[in-house]
């Protein structure tokens, strides 16, 4: 096994540098470069169709993308092949970002045949090999951390939207990763149950998690991050510290967009 080398300080978890990504002929994310350095909230915003998804995807690699690099703690994805041939080269290194840059999605993605318990341990045991009693300690661990320790023997169809977000948030936790990725994690919530949601985002913000945030709700990117990225067809067009970046937009696009999704 190879040791674990200690990270210098400035080495980010998460380093994305002009990263191209096409589907087929069309090309959907023209050279975008984001990193979060441990501790940081990075929130992506930005019009439907303007490809915050997609670089979440292309992170944890999930999608292929054909040009650009791709770092996890200093570590660049190796690649074989070129343009849409090229395809990470090492399986394991492939698995080993993928566990530890955890995903949450919109449609929370919990398995309906399993108790919310075993939802949460699922991943730990089956990709991880942990011990079975060590994961079910820390998944309730995570459960109770998320507001649904009471929940651990029920089946997902029998919590509400923003109980099921939650126990995805616990499953995504229980991997022990290094970084959170949400994928509009609020979107397909009702107005009050969003709140619990965003309470919990708020908390692993507080506590220092490292976090790349897609989202629609900009209160909360306003709210829980240190740096907002405005996307536009593929590009960014903004990006800067919230505060900055939400009183005083420097492009007409991103004022657009703030007007449009002011509320
Ligand atoms: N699997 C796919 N096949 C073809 N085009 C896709 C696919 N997924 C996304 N796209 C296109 O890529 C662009 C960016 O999509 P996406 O990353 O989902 O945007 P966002 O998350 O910002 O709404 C859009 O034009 C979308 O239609
Ligand atoms: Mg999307």
């Amino acid at each position: 096994m190879k040791a674990v080398l200690p990270l210098p300080d400035d080495t980010p978890v998460l380093e994305i540098r002009d990263l191209h990504k096409a589907y087929g002929e069309l090309e959907v994310i023209k050279g975008v470069d984001i990193m979060a350095h441990r501790g940081d909230v990075v929130s992506l915003i930005g019009s439907s169709g303007s490809g915050k998804s997609t670089i979440l995807r292309c992170a944890n690699l999930l999608e292929d993308s054909q040009q650009g690099e791709i770092l996890f703690k200093g570590e660049p994805v190796s690649w074989k092949g070129t343009g849409h041939g090229r395809h990470p080269a090492d399986p394991k290194q492939v698995l080993r970002i993928r566990t530890n840059l955890s995903m949450v999605f919109q449609q929370f993605n919990l398995w309906a045949h399993m108790t919310i318990l075993q939802n949460v341990m699922e991943a730990p045991l089956t990709v991880l090999g942990r011990d079975r009693a060590e994961v079910e300690k820390s998944a309730r661990h995570y459960l109770d951390k998320v507001g649904i320790g009471d929940k651990c023997d029920v089946y997902p169809a029998q919590l509400s939207g923003g109980q099921q977000q939650r126990a995805a948030i616990a499953r995504a936790l229980c991997m022990e990763p290094e970084a959170l990725l949400f994928d509009e994690p609020t979107s397909a919530l009702d107005p009050e149950l969003e709140q619990e949601v965003i309470r919990v985002i708020k908390d692993l913000a507080t506590e220092g998690r490292t976090m790349m945030i897609v989202t629609h709700d900009m209160k909360m990117a306003q709210d829980v991050s240190d740096h907002v990225v405005f996307l536009h067809q593929g590009k960014i067009e903004e990006e800067g510290a919230p505060d900055e970046l939400f009183a005083n937009p420097k492009t007409e696009r991103l004022r657009g967009f703030l007007s449009a999704t002011a509320h």
